[in-house]
């Protein structure tokens, strides 16, 4: 399965402002394939293990409320080379510097509040897939 998985997260702003249609139709046309996906809310001691990565951060506090602040819809994603290409579709971090077309470029509010997450690495797809979803909930 490694380099063909990963794992993201319509943030809690994408799915306020409505846009989980739109972005899983992004998604499903860039060709990856859903593997499992749910809408799902953290608590705020899940959203601090879940950055632990992030905890010296200044943005640290902020990103703990904002991910714990509403309903996201968790998924994880199959294609060849995944984690990369699937972070070529959502952009920079920040919208204003993400390259036209993509995800948070078309639907991100701010540098915090950015509409999607995506793994970082094959490893932590896996731990982060394993966050969210128990065996039989990946198909
Ligand atoms: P993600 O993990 O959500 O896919 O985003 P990323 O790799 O592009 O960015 P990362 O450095 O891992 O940061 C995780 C999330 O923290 C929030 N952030 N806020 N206010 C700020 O300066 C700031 N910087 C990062 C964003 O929600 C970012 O996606
Ligand atoms: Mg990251």
């Amino acid at each position: 399965m490694s380099g063909k998985i990963t794992f993201t997260m319509i943030k809690p702003d994408a799915v306020e402002d409505g846009h989980v249609g739109a972005i899983l139709e992004k998604i499903s046309e860039a060709g990856f394939k859903i593997k499992a996906l749910k809408l799902t809310q953290l608590t705020v001691a899940d959203a601090e293990k879940f950055y632990e990565i992030h905890s010296e951060r200044p943005f640290y506090r902020e990103l703990v409320e904002f991910m714990s602040s509403g309903p996201l819809v968790a998924a994880v994603l199959e294609k060849d080379n995944a984690v990369e290409e699937f972070r070529t579709i959502i952009g920079a971090t920040n919208p204003s510097e993400a390259a036209e077309g993509t995800i948070r470029k078309l639907f991100a509010r701010s540098i915090g509040e950015n509409a999607i997450h995506g793994s970082d690495s094959d490893e932590n797809a896996l731990i982060e897939a394993r966050f969210h979803f128990s065996g039989r909930e990946i198909f």
